[in-house]
């Protein structure tokens, strides 16, 4: 795992644009892992200002989200597609025929999940960027996911709840269930760049970094992987040895 610390959440989104940016200059039909939070909006803010100063094309890009919630249909103000219209796709070139996210609105979430894992074995990814939970989970792979899990319906524990409530008018509304991609998706992808800003992500960061790989700490699954690149600012960084 490489570590590359940042001063700031502003230089860390910069750091990450710029490798993003390069990798679709490189490859115009990059398939890109994106990931929703707050952690990814300053590096889409990053992608958008790139693509209206500099062009930057999206048109042939395909993109896979990590997860949906269960119950949310597609345009719902708190589904994560529309989030990703809000943050990103609205802004840049990219068609939504190449957008792929779970449907939370679905009414058989079995089939979405197979299928979405069908799609995802048509379609490498290229970069995975991922946030992480203050528990260590990367999408909403909770503790106790197995390593080797695919997309599925998960539950979300009571903490992961309470931390993305802020998102929605009370806790009641944030949703029970979501579909994740599974872990073993996430590790398929050729480079993992896993984003954490600020003092509560210190201890998930710890862990993932230095203990050894468990269940427990979903991200801790990383270190199985040849290429991550972990991007923190100083206060996520803050509880690492070295
Ligand atoms: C949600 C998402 C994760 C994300 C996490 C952290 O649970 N499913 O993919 O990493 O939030 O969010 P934030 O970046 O807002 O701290």
């Amino acid at each position: 795992m490489e570590i590359k610390v940042f001063k700031n959440y502003q230089e860390m989104s910069e750091g990450v644009a710029k490798l993003i940016i390069n990798q679709v200059i490189n490859n115009p039909q990059s398939t890109l892992g994106l990931a929703t939070g707050s952690t990814p909006i300053g590096l889409y803010q990053q992608l958008i200002k790139d693509h209206v100063e500099n062009g930057t094309s999206y048109k042939n890009v395909r993109t896979f989200n990590l997860d949906e919630y269960i119950g949310l249909s597609k345009d719902h103000n708190q589904s994560y597609f529309y989030f990703m219209k809000e943050q990103l796709f609205n802004h840049i070139d990219i068609s939504l025929d190449n957008v792929f996210i779970p449907d939370g609105g679905t009414h058989d979430v079995e089939a979405e999940c197979d299928a979405y894992n069908q799609k995802l074995s048509q379609s490498p990814i290229d970069i995975q960027i991922l946030g992480i939970g203050t528990n260590g989970h990367i999408g909403f792979n909770e503790p106790g996911t197995p390593f080797d899990s695919v997309t599925q319906k998960v539950e979300l524990v009571e903490g992961t709840r309470k931390d993305n409530a802020r998102f929605f008018d009370s806790m009641d509304e944030v949703p029970t269930h979501a579909i994740s991609m599974g872990i073993k998706n996430i590790l398929d992808a050729n480079v993992v760049i896993l984003l954490a800003s600020g003092k509560n992500k210190a201890d998930a960061i710890k862990t993932m970094v230095e203990a050894k790989p468990h269940v427990d700490c979903p991200a801790s699954a990383l270190q199985n992987h040849p290429h991550v690149i972990v991007y923190v600012d100083e206060e996520a960084a803050s509880k690492l040895s070295k």
